[in-house]
């Protein structure tokens, strides 16, 4: 059988680097969308990963533009023939209290974290109806599901991609299509690392587990949401956060 194929956007950031990796561990042919700026980096990125031996492929694509994503989908499937599992991880941070945050900083985080799921997942969706298969993973966060100091944009933006999952999950259920969400705590990547230092060790102080997460952990749930064999889960919202939540 020909290998399933997977598109994961944001592919290579720290959780969507290990998702890629684990996605073609299992035997999937991996496709990661980047943007225009992360070029240079993309090709080392991909260089890196195929001296491990992982082939990975990259389409430039920038989430937040309707257009720039219904030229993506042409690329991927003109090089792959159709996409099974799509993967929304791309996403950024533009923290900031209500009260300070400019409008350009609430519009950028809901274009590309939320509006970026529509983009791409609309691309692909049909295809998926038709051949009766697909599994849509949406990485969301725990700041989706308790709210965050300083992130009114983020937590909405994450918070309405669970919406997104659950009522994608209903309307794919009879056509072999999941969507979930994967919520995921701090995780030790560059955006974690980019906070001021104090507020990151005093957030991670109140974590249960007394670390960040790694984004093998992640990403291993991700890998398994992506297998045919987990065809009955659907519409779930899988935190991977350390017993974070539990203690709000
Ligand atoms: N808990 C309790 N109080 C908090 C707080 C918190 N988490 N954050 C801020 N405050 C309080 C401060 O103690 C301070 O109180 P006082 O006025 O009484 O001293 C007040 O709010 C103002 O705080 P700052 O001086 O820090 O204000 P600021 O405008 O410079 O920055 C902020 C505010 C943007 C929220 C900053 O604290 C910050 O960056 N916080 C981190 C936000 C965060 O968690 N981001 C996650 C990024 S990683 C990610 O998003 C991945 C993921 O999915 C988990």
């Amino acid at each position: 059988m020909n290998k399933r194929v997977a598109l994961v956007t944001g592919g290579n950031g720290g959780i969507g680097t290990e998702i890629c990796k684990q996605l073609n561990a299992s035997g999937h042919r991996v496709i990661s969308t980047c943007v225009d700026a992360e070029r240079e980096n993309v090709r080392a990125w991909q260089q890196g990963l195929a001296e491990k031996g992982m082939e990975v492929d990259w389409v430039e694509c920038n989430v937040a533009d309707f257009d720039a994503c219904a030229a993506m989908a042409e690329v991927v499937l003109a090089r792959h023939g159709q996409v099974d599992v799509l993967v929304n991880a791309a996403g950024i941070t533009r923290d900031g209290f209500l009260h300070k945050m400019a409008r350009h900083n609430w519009e950028s985080v809901i274009s590309i974290n939320l509006s970026g799921a529509y983009n791409v997942t609309r691309q692909f969706i049909e295809g998926m109806r038709e051949r009766g298969y697909g599994r849509i993973i949406n990485i969301s966060s725990v700041n989706g599901q308790a709210g965050q100091f300083g992130q009114t944009n983020y937590s909405a933006a994450k918070a309405g991609l669970h919406g997104f999952s659950m009522a994608l999950a209903k309307e794919g259920a009879r056509k072999g299509i999941t969507a979930n969400t994967v919520s995921p705590g701090y995780v030790d990547t560059a955006m974690t690392a980019a906070m001021p230092d104090e507020v990151r060790n005093q957030i991670v102080s109140q974590i249960p587990a007394g670390r960040m997460a790694r984004p093998e952990e992640v990403a291993r749930v991700v890998a398994f949401l992506a297998e045919e064999a987990s065809a009955y889960i659907n519409g779930a919202n899988i935190p991977v956060n350390g017993a974070q939540f539990t203690s709000f």
